[in-house]
């Protein structure tokens, strides 16, 4: 074919498929089968393949595109993306309504009802009708930018009609089908899993390879954008939805706030028929020019609220309960349910948390109940559905020995929790060997529950520590390791040695010290050694930290185990202290390059300075640089800023902008 008859089809071929996946994805109308779309798309790779300079950034198969990124840039959102109030009863609601009348002086409001998605608020912003940015809501002011991820997302255009400069907001979600099918995978791969939906959504929109988001069929509900001209919220959506966006069916104008409540009872019950989760429903005022008449709080804009659901819940039968032992020792009862759908997922476990719980609802083996789900991965009983008693129910009695290793179960008397008393129980090393690796901890991406099992049951591992000193061969040698994953393994061990001063302390597992509190002890603390050293009176200093948690530290430090748990660590080569002020320090986002000899540091000193104040270093010079500090003969580096008009620094210069910062400096003069 001939370039320019190529070019004619290609465009062709653009159109058409980017019309089937508006049919498909934001409309849900496909008009063509799987194979007939397969077959255009499959044409148009070929054309582009022969004629690679006609290649445009909209075009569908450019969805996915470029190497993995280093970490997200931050952008600034043009005007912040604020959060809203909520509202949890039918009076709070007439309160809300009451105070917009008062504002605009009329005696009813025109609303616009919509579902409230339960995934994460992204901006998305075209220019010349082209997706240019998307990103993360973040703290409202600032977010990160996950424009490549949001290319996967199928039902977000990467061209609009017309050629507007728009910025559109909305809500990018991950539908129950689709949160259950990762979850399985992740299981079958020995990855955590993820607590809910929402969870699932945000951690793939922050994958820093957008082949692994594009792996993950995320979706989207466009909720707001800016529209000149048009006068009220609900024209907007409608214009939204010609400009190709997908809108979510089910919005309402509603006249009134009665029959706003008429659209909430009517979710509430319909709700889990959705094949995604919402948890409740927002409440906007229509009229823009009122919106601009209400304005804002300082926290968030007077003219619309949410009126949150309470969680969804499900009624099952208790056929047994067991008792799970965790990596501090503590027994939780756990009942066996008769499996049940809740909120798109199949239950059949729900945490009884301890005996007390389970006496104060009066709960019984065979019972029905209420379950509903918590923060974590499992549910939890809520109540007894007494009215369905039979007589045949039978009382729960708590184990007096681990069921694990056999050692005594202990409650002390204030304490709600039992313990198995053996800090050697296979139950608790394996859980503190998990609690380590996971996610929030160390991050071992590889490394899962089965993994951790297996090499405890070989014999490989006795504690965390272990984890390190692992080669390749042994863990070849486990049962159906291919060398790849083996590779993986050892990569995501080595990795983690690396991770920041919080999350180690958070890893040790030390007991009342969650993520917050080891940030706060990470903040104050240098190293190890010093918290090591420290005093519980020292400990309570610390903002947040009471005598309870100040004792459990000392305590942790204080037993001889542990102590050479953390000589291994540091062993290993772990890294065992701070190294930034978490993002925040002054140079925070400022990347600095050395070359030549500096008078006052050695070079790792000198990056370590520019880590401390929140800023990072490299080896070399590129246009996102931003200083590069020059000491005596600088090398080509030096050459590399000139010519692309990085910022240079000298020695004394770099010295004077660091000692501007809180943080003292010594300089060796
Ligand atoms: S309007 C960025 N409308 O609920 C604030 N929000 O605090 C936009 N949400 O995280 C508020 N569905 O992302 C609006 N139809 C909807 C929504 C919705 C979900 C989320 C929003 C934010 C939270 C509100």
């Amino acid at each position: 074919m001939e370039r320019a008859t190529a070019k004619k089809r290609i465009e062709k071929l653009r159109e058409e498929i980017r019309r089937h996946d508006h049919l498909y994805y934001v409309l849900d109308k496909p008009e063509i089968s799987d194979e007939a779309y397969d077959k255009l798309y499959k044409e148009l790779e070929t054309l582009e393949n022969k004629y690679p300079e006609l290649v445009s950034s909209d075009s569908p198969t450019q969805r996915i595109g470029g190497e993995p990124l280093k970490a997200f840039k931050t952008v600034t959102h043009k005007t912040p993306l604020l959060s809203i109030d909520n509202v949890n009863s039918q009076e709070d609601l007439v309160d809300f309504d009451r105070r917009v009348r008062e504002g605009l002086g009329k005696a009813k409001i025109e609303y616009v009802a919509e579902l409230k998605i339960d995934g994460l608020a992204v901006s998305l912003i075209y220019k010349k009708g082209k997706f240019a940015q998307g990103s993360t809501r973040g703290d409202g002011v600032h977010g990160e930018d996950i424009t490549h991820n949001l290319r996967t997302v199928k039902a977000i255009p990467l061209s609009i009609k017309g050629n507007e400069d728009i910025e559109v907001r909305g809500e990018v979600y991950l539908p129950y089908d689709e949160f259950v099918k990762l979850n399985e995978a992740r299981k079958e791969k020995d990855e955590a899993i993820f607590a809910n939906p929402r969870n699932a959504a945000a951690g793939s929109v922050r994958q820093l390879d957008p082949k692994e988001t594009a792996a993950r069929p995320l979706n989207i509900f466009v909720y707001t954008g800016v529209i000149p001209k048009l006068k009220k919220h609900y024209e907007v959506l409608e214009h939204l939805k010609k400009l190709g966006f997908k809108v979510n069916p089910n919005i309402k104008v509603c006249d009134g706030i009665g029959e706003i409540w008429k659209y909430i009872q009517h979710w509430e019950k319909k709700r889990e028929a959705l094949p995604y989760e919402i948890d409740g429903i927002v409440v906007k005022v229509n009229d823009l020019a009122a919106q601009a008449k209400l304005g804002y709080t300082a926290r968030a804009p007077r003219w619309e609220t949410a009126f949150k659901y309470p969680p969804i819940q499900a009624v099952s039968i208790i056929e047994d309960i067991s008792v799970q032992v965790g990596r501090t020792g503590a027994i939780t009862p756990v009942a066996q349910l008769k499996p049940v759908h809740l909120a798109g997922v199949m239950v059949k476990r729900a945490t009884l948390h301890n005996e007390g719980e389970i006496r104060r609802k009066g709960i019984k083996i065979k019972d029905h109940v209420k379950v509903q789900r918590a923060g974590e991965v499992i549910p939890e009983v809520v109540e007894v559905i007494k009215g369905k008693r039979t007589g045949h129910e039978k009382e729960f009695i708590m184990p007096k020995t681990c069921p694990v290793c056999g050692a005594k179960i202990f409650r002390p008397e204030d304490e709600a929790i039992a313990r198995c008393t053996n800090i050697s129980c296979p139950a608790q090393v394996m859980g503190r060997v998990i609690h380590f690796t996971t996610r929030e901890a160390m991050d071992m991406e590889h490394v899962g529950p089965a993994l951790v099992s297996q090499l405890i049951e070989n014999g490989y591992v006795k504690d965390a520590a272990d984890l390190y000193t692992l080669t390749k061969e042994d863990i070849m040698k486990l049962e159906r390791m291919a060398d790849k994953s083996a590779q993986n393994i050892i990569d995501s061990i080595k990795a983690s040695l690396d991770r920041p001063f919080d999350r180690l302390l958070y890893a040790l597992g030390i007991r009342l010290v969650g993520k917050r509190t080891a940030q706060l002890i990470a903040d104050y603390f240098h190293d190890i050694d010093e918290l090591a050293k420290a005093s519980a009176d020292e400990l309570s200093k610390i903002r947040e930290i009471g005598p309870k948690i100040a004792e459990s530290i000392v305590n942790f430090f204080r037993a001889k185990e542990n102590q050479g748990f953390i000589e291994k660590l540091k062993k290993a080569g772990v890294r065992v202290r701070g190294y930034e002020v978490r993002g925040m320090g002054p140079l925070k986002g400022k990347t600095f390059v050395f070359t030549g000899g500096l008078k006052h540091y050695t070079r790792p000193e000198a990056e370590e300075i520019v880590r401390k104040l929140g800023g990072s270093a490299s080896g070399s010079v590129s246009k996102r640089t931003d200083y590069v500090v020059a000491g005596t003969e600088p090398g080509s580096k030096y050459e590399k800023a000139k010519e692309l008009g990085v910022e240079i620094l000298m020695e004394d210069e770099f010295v004077k902008l660091i000692s501007k910062h809180k943080y003292r400096v010594e300089t060796g003069d």
